[in-house]
């Protein structure tokens, strides 16, 4: 496939990569890298600049009246957030909030949501669990006085030792796409399964929001978390978002971790320690939020919902299948169907920390590594081209 092909590929079907800041390349004959690692940290919207300093110059002008006379007084800020975070996860506007980072907010859940008790204790990971989740899993079970060794389960084949032994797992906390191999875990069959077993069920879906279509209220994990740095195009440390299914909200036996944003906006200044939590997620919340953290999210969000994931799902597919048409001769070790796979593709290289080096340094192809053997490459459908899909393909060639 030649570089005219992809050129008329981008003409038809073009894609958003005018709103975004695009980096220059550091090697190679073109102006612009090719980016492919959306799936680590999502490019600069060009709106997000000025979003922020509008925000900014708020603070300069009102201070601290700001938090109620802003052009978007910060103490509702968040709300802004919650319904376009709700629609891309497909979750119910009180079931979401964007607050944190998201192994902050898998803590928080785990605080609800893993609760071990007489037999019941088991952790069940996936088997190339993300390191951030593995060492928040075991200092849980750490918290609650048991041997992580004994209670965490890592294991390839979740539904198997639900099956097994599932009288024994406490909590299934699962990534929905898996961060090494791209691969998509069956959300609803797995979470109806870890339910059947008795089990609670959360997801990170670092590597999910923003890539694959999610009905998260419908597939009915009990918890469910992401961060905005990858696919949603917030900045790095960017705030995460937190899903709590509808049937928690209303639990006054719940456990939580409070703070006086925890609770109903009007008791927050009472003097006494009265806590009246919402019926929604924003009762997960602890903290006053970081208004500036919060200004991208918002320009991210919009486009999410502006251009919709099934839009974005389906130019994704496309291109995907088009870099791994490209791909041809490299060991892929995403799954091949489309349905079982997002945006990324993983391929199995020798020296993979050299070989991205060696993309970027000289042919403007960013990619990332995962030591010590594997290359990852997400075109992600808002900004990716067949160009760069084409560049990718090229520089592999002539790299390996
Ligand atoms: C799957 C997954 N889980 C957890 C994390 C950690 O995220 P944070 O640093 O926002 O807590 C990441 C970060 O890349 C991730 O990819």
């Amino acid at each position: 496939m030649s570089e005219d092909d992809a050129r008329r590929r981008d003409a038809e079907d073009p894609g958003h990569r005018a709103l975004f800041l695009v980096p220059p390349a550091q090697g190679g004959r073109y102006q612009e890298c090719a980016y492919f690692a959306g799936n680590s940290l999502g490019l600069q919207p060009r709106a997000a600049k000025e979003a922020l300093l509008g925000d900014l110059d708020d603070w300069a002008t009102l201070a601290v009246e700001g938090h109620v006379e802003a052009r978007r007084p910060w103490t509702a800020y968040h709300s802004l957030l919650t319904g376009p975070a709700a629609r891309l996860v497909g979750a119910l506007p009180e079931e979401t909030v964007v607050m944190n980072t998201l192994t902050v907010n898998l803590h928080l859940l785990m605080v609800s949501f893993y609760r071990p008790r007489g037999e019941r204790t088991r952790i069940l990971v996936e088997e190339s669990a993300f390191p951030s989740d593995s060492y928040a899993v075991r200092s849980q079970a750490r918290y609650h006085g048991l041997d992580p060794d004994v209670e965490v389960i890592r294991t390839a084949d979740p539904l198997g030792h639900l099956a097994a032994e599932g009288d024994k797992v406490a909590l299934v906390l699962l990534g929905g796409v898996n961060y090494l191999t791209g691969e998509v875990l069956d959300i609803p069959g797995i979470t109806r399964a870890g339910h059947a077993a008795g089990a609670k069920v959360g997801w990170d879906l670092a590597h999910a929001a923003g890539n694959i279509p999610l009905e998260l209220h419908e597939w009915g994990p009990d918890f469910a978390a992401w961060c905005s740095y990858k696919y949603l195009n917030s900045g790095p440390g960017a705030l995460g978002g937190v899903f709590v299914h509808q049937r928690h909200l209303d639990d006054p036996s719940i456990q939580r971790f409070e703070g006086w944003w925890s609770t109903e906006p009007e008791t927050r200044f009472l003097m006494e320690p009265i806590a009246t939590p919402p019926k929604s997620a924003d009762a997960w919340q602890i903290s006053n939020p970081p208004i500036f953290a919060m200004s991208p999210i918002r320009v991210s969000l919009e486009l999410f919902d502006s251009i919709g994931m099934p839009a974005l799902r389906a130019r994704s597919l496309r291109l995907t299948a088009y870099l791994e048409g490209l791909l041809g001769e490299h060991t892929v070790v995403t799954p091949r169907e489309p349905e079982r796979r997002g945006c990324q593709l993983s391929l199995r290289v020798p020296d993979a920390d050299g070989l991205s080096r060696r993309l970027s340094r000289k042919h403007g192809v960013i990619a990332d590594s995962r030591n010590p053997d594997i290359l990852r490459l997400a075109p992600t459908p808002l900004y990716s081209t067949y160009h760069d899909c084409w560049r990718a393909a090229e520089a592999l060639r002539a790299e390996l």
